[in-house]
């Protein structure tokens, strides 16, 4: 049998409106509710963070509220208060019921110029915060055009430069979970080979001693199937396919 699965819902910058955003989350927190053989953290924009953390505060009150289901936010920053216009820390998130936090996706790097060491600041952050960090990596195409062993040098150095201090074999570590996301992969319907996939993961366990790693980028409900088969792979990192129940509801019932 399978192990169990993480599957996290990066809802990136959507939707636009509280409402949708509700009936999206709630809708998932139904899904949860029914694949009790899997773990479901959903990642909505931070402003429906404090909605979704009250949905879920009331879930328990009435006590629907699956075990299996956790909130996440998209980022963090390092500072837990202070003048630092825009900011919201760990503390800040994890007292809205928070407790995951993506951190370094390719878009923050690209579109917040978020470097290495801007990463590592919100790993440890994160992690003194309460929450635990999902720091993503991922190679270029340029680079992957190389080949996996130029790849793999790429993702130690993120590896490397992203965990310092997060010390290996200590528990902060053991708690840390590495999503694989190579950026062609990512919102282009061109997703990276299974067994591809399961060689970089087993490289980022033997790399870091994390034990959990996922893979992310144009997964959905056709080949999510190909990743989580592999024990080596232990969930998925989902975008646009999070967006729509009935596209969700199909990668969790292939994993
Ligand atoms: P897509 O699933 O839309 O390719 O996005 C992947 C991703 O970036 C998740 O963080």
């Amino acid at each position: 049998m399978v192990s169990r699965k993480t599957i996290v819902a990066n809802w990136k910058e959507h939707p636009r409106t509280a409402a949708e955003a509700r009936r999206l989350f709630d809708a998932t927190m139904r899904l949860a509710a029914g694949s009790p053989h899997n773990d479901v953290i959903v990642c909505p924009p931070a402003i429906y963070l404090q909605g979704a953390g009250a949905r879920m505060a009331e879930a328990e009150k009435e006590k629907a509220l699956p075990s299996n289901f956790a909130l996440g936010a998209q980022d963090v920053f390092w500072e837990n208060e202070g003048a630092f216009t825009g900011g919201v820390g760990p503390k800040m998130f994890h007292g809205l019921g928070v407790r995951y936090a993506i951190i370094g996706h390719s878009e923050r790097r690209r579109w917040f110029g978020e470097t290495d060491e801007i990463v590592n600041k919100k790993i440890r952050a994160a992690l003194g915060g309460g929450l635990t960090p999902i720091m993503c990596i991922g190679e270029p195409r340029e680079v992957r055009k190389k080949g996996i062993a130029a790849a793999k040098r790429y993702l130690a150095r993120q590896l490397a430069y992203g965990l310092k201090g997060a010390s290996k074999g200590r528990a902060d570590r053991g708690r840390v979970v590495i999503a694989y996301e190579p950026i062609w992969a990512i919102g282009s319907g061109k997703n990276d080979n299974p067994l591809d996939a399961a060689a970089i993961a087993r490289f980022i366990k033997a790399e870091t001693g994390v034990t959990k790693v996922l893979y992310g980028g144009s997964v959905n409900g056709a080949d999510v199937g190909g990743y989580v088969q592999s024990e080596d792979i232990n969930g998925a990192l989902v975008g646009g396919a999070s967006l729509k129940a009935e596209d969700f509801k199909k990668i969790i019932n292939h994993s």
